[in-house]
């Protein structure tokens, strides 16, 4: 786990590095809408979208120049996905990253922009030829990012989260639901590092079904770390989901069930490492990571 801890901390650097490069600045009227983009991307976070991005794209031999401004273009979509879910029209939260969340720090009406704004850019980023100098490939990742941040992926997903606070969905609801609103962008990041790296539909289809029951038990960890973590430790308020009568695997199966559902994915994620031998070790770890984080 030492190797997995250096390169969590290493990657998160090297994907901040392009972040700071990518994020406009300036001194114009429309500075503050690029403090707001800033102050929500360089918060910290665990950056493990841009380390599955990577370490998908090492597989294959990618040079990093590449993998990196993919990976910094999800962050960017991820990070405005959690700048609108905070919104008081959404979980209402106060706290993001260890910081005020950006609505607080800002005003609203910035913190939609800043979200909008984001979302835009990661697009703008995928298109540009210095990420790939191949058209084809571009299409394919921007293609990809759009299918999963859309309404038939994470917005769709945090339509029926908010739809399911009145509702008590069975099991296959809440397993879709959070396939949609996590596990779409994991599965898409995963995914990126075989599009890059021109890997073949068995390659490629092997990195989705791991990011797709990774993407499961990240949010099993997320919904059990809001129930029994530490605002300190996750920099987010905790204990919502319940009074917010969200939907989640732990409300449905209990806390301890859903630790052993989500054991019983990751041992399923890494049987399609198979594949690639030795080389996913990393992928290997970071999946066990990802459900026994405290953070
Ligand atoms: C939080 O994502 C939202 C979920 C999908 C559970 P992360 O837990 O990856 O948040 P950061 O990026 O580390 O802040
Ligand atoms: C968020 O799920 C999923 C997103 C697409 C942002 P949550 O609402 O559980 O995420 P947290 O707990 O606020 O980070
Ligand atoms: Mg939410
Ligand atoms: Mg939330
Ligand atoms: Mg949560």
């Amino acid at each position: 786990m030492g190797d997995l801890k250096t390169a969590l901390s290493d990657r998160a650097g090297a994907v901040e590095d392009i972040l700071q490069t990518l994020l406009p600045s300036g001194n114009g009227p429309e500075s503050r809408l690029f403090d707001a983009m800033r102050y929500s991307t360089m918060a910290g976070g665990k950056r493990l979208r841009p380390f599955l991005l990577v370490s998908a794209a090492d597989l294959f031999a990618v040079p990093r120049r590449s993998s990196l401004r993919a990976a910094a273009a999800v962050e960017m979509l991820h990070t405005y996905s959690l700048v609108h879910d905070d919104l008081p029209c959404m979980d209402d939260d106060d706290l993001r990253r260890g910081q005020p969340t950006a609505h607080v720090k800002f005003d609203e009406a910035t913190a939609v922009l800043a979200g909008d704004s984001l979302l835009t850019m990661a697009f703008e980023v995928l298109s540009d030829p210095e990420t790939d100098p191949n058209p084809a490939v571009r299409i394919d990742l921007v293609s990809g990012l759009a299918k999963a941040a859309g309404a038939q992926g994470m917005c769709g997903g945090q339509m029926i989260d908010l739809l399911a606070e009145n509702d008590e969905p069975d099991r296959e609801a809440v397993e879709r639901l959070q396939a949609l609103k996590t596990g779409a962008l994991i599965t898409f990041s995963c995914e990126a590092g075989a599009i890059l790296g021109h890997g073949s539909p068995e390659e490629r289809r092997a990195l989705r079904t791991y990011g797709d029951k990774l993407g499961l038990a990240f949010q099993i960890a997320d919904d059990l770390l809001d129930a029994e973590g530490s605002a300190e430790d996750m920099g987010k308020a905790v204990g919502k989901d319940r009074d917010a009568g969200k939907a989640t695997m732990v409300g449905l199966l209990g806390v301890e069930n859903a630790r052993e559902e989500a054991e019983r994915l990751i041992a399923d994620a890494v049987l399609q490492l198979d594949l690639f031998g030795e080389n996913a070790m990393l992928l290997r770890e970071v999946a066990t990571f990802a459900i026994r984080r405290r953070t």
